[in-house]
């Protein structure tokens, strides 16, 4: 069955090429509408790449208006705390003002629905665990700030046109395409399991693990691991649930769980048999000691929960890329 053009903003980066697979496995058409800056053009491969700045509004338009799509999923944005912290102007004008200038260039065309990106960075440092959709959102970053002000551009944008979106706040999106067709590529890498593989493979020196003294069971930062196609797959049923008349939303995407550095440390070496070097060093401002996310509302609102999310299928699918073969994990 063919279904509409949907536009993949970022659809070059990590997560929104894994969702163009993922469309493309569902029927829909994904056109990718990437600059490069950080995404790789060989990560397009089920539709178009058109290359363009998303602060070029009369380009968008002209791109919106030729492709006939209804629907933009918004993945593009800058996506580093640290970086944030040192170029908040570079985050709230490559964050912020371009989904202005999206905003702008779909209202010239009439496209008045947005699936978009947003961060469990936005809840800062939750008081409480684990994280709802209710959860107060005070963020604690220049990016998670970004991430925040554009929900509530989209949100009162859209209204005021009459349209629908989905607000989609990620936990911590790790794994690789199943089929090895595409993997986690950031330069410079700065998320923890390619950092930890790296490590083992002996890529890079041990990781630094920044706190081991929080208040966890051995003392350092857990995080809920969601797998990469998982996210994907969440983003074809926000569409579809969008299509059919489902009123707008925001949902965490994580999976419930969550996994310490050292836990992650010891699911590597269980699978490669290689040890993951590490070394401690200084909490890192800001850092929360657990992010865990409640996502029964992604569950109830769009029928989804995670399959692949589970530590062994994650690793088993990312660690090839790094040089590890994974010899003992349970097939999910
Ligand atoms: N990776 C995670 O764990 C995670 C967690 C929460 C939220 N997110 C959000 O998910 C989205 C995708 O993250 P990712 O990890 O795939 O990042 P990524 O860097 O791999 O992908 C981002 C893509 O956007 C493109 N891009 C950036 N600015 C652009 C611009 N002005 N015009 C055109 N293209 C532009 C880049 O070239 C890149 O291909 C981001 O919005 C990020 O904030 C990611």
């Amino acid at each position: 069955m063919t279904r509409p053009p949907v536009i993949v903003t970022g659809g070059a980066g990590f997560i929104g090429s894994h969702t163009c697979r993922a469309l493309a496995q569902r029927g829909f058409r994904p056109i990718a509408v990437d600059d490069l800056r950080t995404g790789h053009a060989d990560a397009v491969k089920w539709g178009p790449l058109e290359q363009v700045d998303l602060a070029d509004t009369d380009r968008l338009a002209t791109i919106l208006a030729r492709s006939g799509a209804k629907t933009v999923i918004h993945f593009a944005a800058s996506a580093y705390v640290g970086e944030s912290m040192q170029h908040p102007l570079s985050y709230y004008t490559n964050n912020v003002a371009t989904t202005v200038s999206l905003l702008r260039a779909m209202a010239r065309c009439d496209v008045t629905r947005m699936i978009f990106s947003s961060s469990c960075a936005t809840y800062g440092i939750p008081k409480r665990l684990p994280i709802t959709e209710s959860t107060r959102q005070q963020p604690v970053n220049p990016y998670g700030r970004t991430k925040l002000m554009c929900e509530e551009i989209i949100r009162d944008h859209l209204t005021s046109v009459g349209g629908e979106f989905a607000l989609l706040r990620y936990f911590n999106a790790a794994g690789a395409d199943p089929m090895g067709t595409l993997r986690e590529r950031h330069e410079p890498e700065t998320h923890l399991i390619p950092l930890a593989l790296l490590a083992a493979a002996g890529l890079r020196p041990p990781l630094k693990v920044f706190g081991t003294d929080y208040d966890t069971p051995d003392g350092t930062c857990i995080r809920d691991y969601i797998h990469v196609s998982d996210l994907a797959r969440a983003h074809v049923c926000a569409l579809e649930y969008l299509e059919a008349g489902g009123a707008s939303t925001a949902l965490n995407l994580g999976t419930g769980e969550g996994l310490s550095i050292l836990e992650i440390a010891d699911a590597i070496e269980r699978l490669t048999g290689h040890p993951m070097p590490w070394q401690p060093a200084p909490r890192r401002a800001g850092d929360p000691p657990v992010l865990v996310a409640d996502p029964s509302a992604a569950r109830d609102v769009l029928g989804f929960a995670p399959r692949l999310s589970d530590i062994d299928t994650i690793l088993r699918h990312a660690a090839p890329h790094f040089g590890l073969e994974v010899r003992h994990a349970r097939v999910a």
